[in-house]
């Protein structure tokens, strides 16, 4: 069945894949974005999906942005809470600002991206959740204290979500991406990123689509008893 569905920061990279994927599987799809307006363009351009621009680190900014979606396309049904970001130092070097900015987008972000479409998926008792965590919220990660805890965080959001929604129809399931080809992982300096396909078995960086793969599963209708679980997909580097 067909229903509408918001991914947050879903008009690049792994974002991208999966609003292709959810439309591809017949949902209606509303990319959320926070700055880059030529990409939403694009991106829009190429898919006939539509995108909006908020700050998912804003609550107000966030619930004024579903409400348009709503307004525009119907109730949100479906939410992947997949917008992040990354300020990667050595702990000793990590700045204040560095650990608030992604603590307010990727887990903070988190909560302003549920909170809003909670209490109608409750009423309607349907709602499907998946929040995209990290193979480095797993393991920890040189460099990654704010952005480690963040997604360690994310499992705790899924795992409690899971457990409140679960008599009113409403699952909560995490997907940690390993190290994937996207524009994050190739901001990490060259070698560094080679030093990091040297220890994935698979000898290669994870695809966009492999990840959209997980969240398409994780969103049907006929998923309902899969709730706070946590789906991997890191090219067997890493195993909880
Ligand atoms: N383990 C142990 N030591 C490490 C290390 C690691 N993984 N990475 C770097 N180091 C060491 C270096 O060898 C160097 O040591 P020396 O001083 O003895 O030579 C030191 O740490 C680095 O010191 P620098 O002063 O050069 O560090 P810097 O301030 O320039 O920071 C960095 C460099 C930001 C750490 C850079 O190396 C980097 O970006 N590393 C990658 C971190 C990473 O993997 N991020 C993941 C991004 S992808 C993502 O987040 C998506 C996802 O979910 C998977």
């Amino acid at each position: 069945m067909g229903r509408v569905a918001l991914v947050t920061g879903g008009s690049r990279g792994i974002g991208a894949a999966i609003s292709v994927a959810l439309k591809a599987a017949g949902h209606t799809v509303a990319a959320s974005y926070a700055g880059n307006d030529e990409a939403a363009a694009k991106f829009t351009a190429e898919t006939g999906i539509k995108t909006y621009k908020w700050d998912v680190a804003d609550y107000e900014a966030s619930k004024a942005g579903i409400a348009q979606v709503e307004a525009d396309l119907g109730p949100v049904e479906i939410v992947v809470a997949n917008a992040g970001i990354t300020r990667d130092a050595p702990f000793h070097k990590m700045t204040p600002e560095q650990w608030k900015a992604v603590i307010d987008t990727n887990l903070t972000g988190v909560f302003n991206t549920i909170h809003p479409v909670w209490p109608g998926m409750r009423e309607r008792k349907f709602g499907r959740i998946v929040v995209i965590s990290s193979i480095n919220g797993q393991k920890g990660q040189f460099a990654q204290v704010n952005y480690a805890a963040t997604k360690a965080g994310d499992l705790g959001i899924v795992k409690s979500l899971a457990q409140e929604g679960a008599r009113a129809g409403i699952t909560a399931n995490a997907v940690c991406p390993g190290y994937i080809g996207t524009d994050m992982v190739m901001a990490v300096p060259e070698k560094v990123r080679e030093g990091i396909i040297a220890q994935i078995p698979a000898g290669r960086l994870g695809e966009p689509e492999e990840i959209a793969r997980c969240v398409a599963f994780l969103v049907a209708d006929d998923a309902g008893f899969i709730n706070g679980s946590t789906i991997s997909a890191n090219g067997a580097q890493f195993f909880v």
